[in-house]
């Protein structure tokens, strides 16, 4: 097996970064293939952690190519401050970073005009500026990583999009409108400074396949945030599902060998938008405290709720997981009872099937089937053997019910607080 598709399950904040890190020891190349700075993904190697916002999780490993690409919406300012972080930190950047050319570019109007859009209705986003920089893109204005080496059409295309955006924060919002040279003199310092990462990204990650490197795709955020698969409009503005690791590197299906679904071992949202198996008690509050279940790019506190294998099933469906790996089980240590959604009411039927319709899911009253808890620590463990009974019944029923075999088992933040099953390259 050479190429692995890493994906969040749920609503994000599985774990991704952490079963990347890992699985990067045997790997050649990681590839991140959409989102932006809206992600945060965490590592924890020794002592010391690591947030990755843009750049892959695999380049905390010596001499592993980690390549942004075209999907990505990359903020060059917020690039800038992240090489700098881990620079400080050791880690080795230059010789192993490359960004598609055809990536493209958040702008300060994007971060601008989304603050405003906020104002008036609440996604709760990041104000990253992701959403403002996608709709550029699919409406064939935006700013691509290569126009940074061209200053004339970086300046028309700055022009052309300011023409749009002071107009609507000066007659709409009544904001403080953007200047053109300001921002164009800020953007040819950044191609200055980014110019040695620009690189034929698609071309290198398929050479790379068809010379049998192993690959990793790391997705960002999760299914139930996936622009068209999500819980519209509660979303991300990009294809966070499996099939967007293809459109997002320029990479066919055919090439795609196994794909891997981070589950948490309950469920977190952060923002707005339904969550049928929160918790709004304080044990969700005492969840919260466990995992440190607070955003890694805004510090908001996650939603905290159980687990639901209503969304996973939607889930498995369109993603079309070959493994699961199972994160943070070791939160779950202590808590009596366990409670795991198998179905939703909805009026006087019972749903099987993820709802499209938000107003339906914002209605939806979760099924619970309930499983004894584990009071033993499953911390550190690293052998499945050694995971408490009703920690394996717990994992066992997952299994069950999704019809996909679990891999990996995470039991800590650290790289090596992990039980690998069967690994997946
Ligand atoms: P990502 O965005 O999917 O990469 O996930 P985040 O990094 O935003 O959030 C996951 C958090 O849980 C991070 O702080 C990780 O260090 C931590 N984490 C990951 N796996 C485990 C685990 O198995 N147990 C515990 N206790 N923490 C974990
Ligand atoms: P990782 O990769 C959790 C959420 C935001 C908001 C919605 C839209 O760390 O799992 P956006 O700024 O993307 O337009 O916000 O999506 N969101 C995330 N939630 N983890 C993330 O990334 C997220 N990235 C965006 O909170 O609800
Ligand atoms: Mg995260």
């Amino acid at each position: 097996m050479s190429t692995v598709v890493i994906i969040g399950a749920q609503w994000g904040d599985e774990g991704k970064g952490k079963i990347v890190d890992f699985l990067t020891e045997k790997c050649d190349y990681v590839v991140r293939f959409q989102g932006g700075c809206n992600a945060g993904h965490t590592v924890v190697v020794g002592e010391e952690k690591y947030i990755l916002h843009l750049i892959p999780s695999g380049i905390l490993h010596k001499n592993k190519k980690c390549i942004i690409g075209n999907g990505v919406v990359l903020d060059p300012s917020g690039l800038l401050k992240e090489i700098e972080t881990l620079t400080q930190k050791g880690i080795e950047i230059d010789n192993n970073l490359y960004i598609a050319k055809h990536c493209h570019l958040i702008m300060p109007y994007h971060i601008a005009i989304e603050e405003q859009s906020e104002k008036k209705k609440k996604i709760g986003t990041t104000k990253k500026g992701i959403g403002p920089c996608y709709t550029d893109k699919i409406a064939r204005n935006g700013v691509r990583m290569i126009d940074l080496l061209y200053p004339d059409v970086l300046k028309n295309k700055i022009r052309a999009n300011l023409e749009i955006i002071n107009f609507l924060l000066k007659n709409l919002y009544n904001a403080e409108t953007l200047d053109e040279a300001n921002i164009l003199t800020q953007y040819l310092n950044y191609a200055e400074k980014l110019k040695k990462y620009i690189a034929d990204a698609d071309i290198l990650i398929n050479k790379a396949i068809d010379s049998g490197k192993k690959v990793l795709f790391e997705g960002a955020q999760g299914t139930l945030l996936d622009i068209d698969h999500g819980t519209y409009p509660y979303v991300t503005s990009s294809n966070t599902i499996a099939g967007g690791a293809c459109t997002g590197a320029g990479v066919s299906p055919r090439k795609i060998d196994n794909i891997i679904g981070i589950v948490k071992a309950y469920t977190t949202r952060v923002g707005e938008g339904p969550f049928p198996t929160e918790i709004k008690d304080s044990l969700g509050e005492e969840i919260r405290k466990r995992g440190g279940e607070y955003g890694a790019t805004t510090g908001r506190p996650r939603r905290c709720g159980w687990l639901d294998l209503v969304g996973l099933r939607h889930s498995v469906r369109v993603n079309g997981f070959t493994g699961l790996a199972i994160t943070k089980l070791d939160i779950l240590d202590g808590i009596e009872k366990l409670k795991v959604c198998v179905g939703y009411k909805y009026g006087n039927s019972i749903l099987e099937d993820f709802p499209k319709e938000i107003q339906i899911l914002e209605d939806c009253m979760p099924v619970y089937e309930e499983l004894q808890g584990w009071k033993e620590s499953t911390a550190g463990i690293k052998n499945y053997e050694k995971l408490p009974d009703n920690a394996k019944k717990y994992l066992k029923f997952i299994e069950d019910s999704l019809k996909v075999k679990i891999q990996i088992i995470s039991t800590g933040q650290k790289r090596d607080e992990i039980i690998i099953k069967e690994s997946p390259l």
